[in-house]
């Protein structure tokens, strides 16, 4: 049932376990999807159009324009997709992936993507075990896609070990699993959510800033989660490396506290929840020179002011919102949490100490513990994914009190 319907976008790279892709069409379409198949000119070596369009009742596509002149649309393709599978995925493919390298149909169509994306690599053993490739994965599964392991066995090389692609059956069964638990788990649907996430930066002339080491990625690993639980999601960053990608997110960039300030306030009123995980300067510069400070005397003397601060106007402003502040303490940790719980009239305050080793800035893992007025609790170290999901189980625990 879970696939009933569902637009799955299938693309080949050239490996030898593109002749099991044949198999995988067979299944997904019995299944009751719909399977539109890729493949990049390298694949077509590997397995046939004329197979591949007949198992999925529609045309395969592997170059930017047919032999009449026309546009294969990479875009309409992206768009269609409720779900895009890599697989096989070779090295080649995966490299260019990740870093954005856009010269053939199934990465343009891959980079236009909203939809979720799942990688099945295959490889022989030590392409497998290359540090590229290692590294390539972990990227493409920060970039938050699925990757579907390899499996041990016997490779096309006569060589045994790691780097034979996951069976056609167990590529099913992800994407099953995938839309079952999608289907499940809508628990925001109907709800907004406002996130705010990363530094600011302050202007001191216009090259140079105030600013501080928050990544951002812990207000967008909340920002996926929620999306994902069928929310509406409105995403202000600040400077931030992430990338979001998922098509309930909608992102405003911004860059200094004043103008994170302006974007909150602009959506506040329509947002059910919001979630304050940006860590936003507190002073900045109280003039922004016009032109580059020159390097003329030994000393240097900034005056700074006090930026608005935003969680503050949240509380006083706040209506029907349900608002989580997050906490970042050296000392006193649970003490300073508790008082501005209650000195900005939040709802609930996560609190990560740099003290944790793991948790805090740059950092892939956080270790939080939770305050409301009657509650407390604590967490083990986990990855932000994993902790944006404690997040949100928590607020759906208290707003359905
Ligand atoms: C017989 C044969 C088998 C191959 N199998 C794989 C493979 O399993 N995985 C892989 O990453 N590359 C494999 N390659 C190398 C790729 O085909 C090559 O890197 C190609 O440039 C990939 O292009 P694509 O990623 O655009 O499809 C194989 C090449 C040949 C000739």
């Amino acid at each position: 049932m879970a696939l009933e319907g569902k637009h799955v976008l299938i693309c080949i790279s050239g490996g030898i376990a593109a002749y099991k892709i044949t198999l995988l069409v067979r299944m997904l379409v019995k299944s009751g999807a719909e399977v539109q198949v890729l493949m990049t000119p390298a694949a077509e070596n590997f397995v046939s159009k004329l197979t591949l369009s007949t198992l999925s009742k529609r045309a395969v596509y592997s170059d930017f324009y047919g032999a009449d002149g026309t546009w294969n649309n990479h875009v309409e393709f992206a768009l269609w997709a409720d779900a895009i599978l890599v697989a096989p995925c070779t090295a080649n493919t995966l490299a260019k992936m990740v870093h954005g390298i856009c010269d053939n149909l199934v990465i343009a169509t891959y980079m236009s993507a909203k939809s979720p994306v799942f990688i099945a690599p295959a490889m022989d053993l030590d392409m497998y075990r290359h540090p590229s490739t290692k590294q390539n994965l972990e990227m493409a599964e920060d970039f938050g896609h699925f990757i579907i392991p390899a499996e041990i066995g016997e490779l096309a090389s006569g060589l045994v070990g790691e780097g034979r692609m996951a069976e056609p059956e167990a590529i099913l069964e992800k994407l099953h699993d995938y839309f079952g638990e999608a289907e499940k788990d809508k628990s925001l649907s109907g709800k907004t959510v406002l996130i705010t996430a990363g530094p600011t930066y302050e202007a001191l002339d216009p090259v140079r800033f105030i600013g501080n080491h928050s990544s951002g990625k812990m207000g967008f690993s909340l920002a996926e989660e929620a999306a994902k639980r069928g929310a509406k999601v409105i995403l202000i960053s600040g400077p931030s490396a992430q990338t979001a990608h998922h098509q309930n997110i909608e992102i405003h960039r911004v860059m200094s506290a004043k103008e994170m300030y302006a974007e909150v306030f602009r959506n506040y009123d329509r947002v059910d929840i919001a979630i304050a995980s940006a860590a936003v300067a507190d002073y900045a510069p109280k003039e922004i020179a016009t032109e580059k400070i020159k390097k003329n005397d030994d000393s240097l003397t900034v005056e700074l002011v006090k930026n608005p601060d935003i969680l503050k106007t949240m509380g006083e402003k706040k209506t029907h919102q349900f608002l989580v502040g997050f906490a970042l303490e050296t000392q006193n940790e649970a003490e300073n949490a508790k008082g501005k719980l209650k000195n900005k009239n939040l709802d609930m305050i996560v609190l990560n100490s740099l003290r944790d080793e793991g948790a805090g800035f740059q950092q892939d893992t956080n270790k939080i513990r939770i305050f409301t007025k009657n509650e407390e609790k604590s967490f083990l170290l986990k990855s932000k994914r994993e902790v944006a999901k404690d997040i949100l189980n928590f607020v759906e625990e208290q707003i359905s009190k």
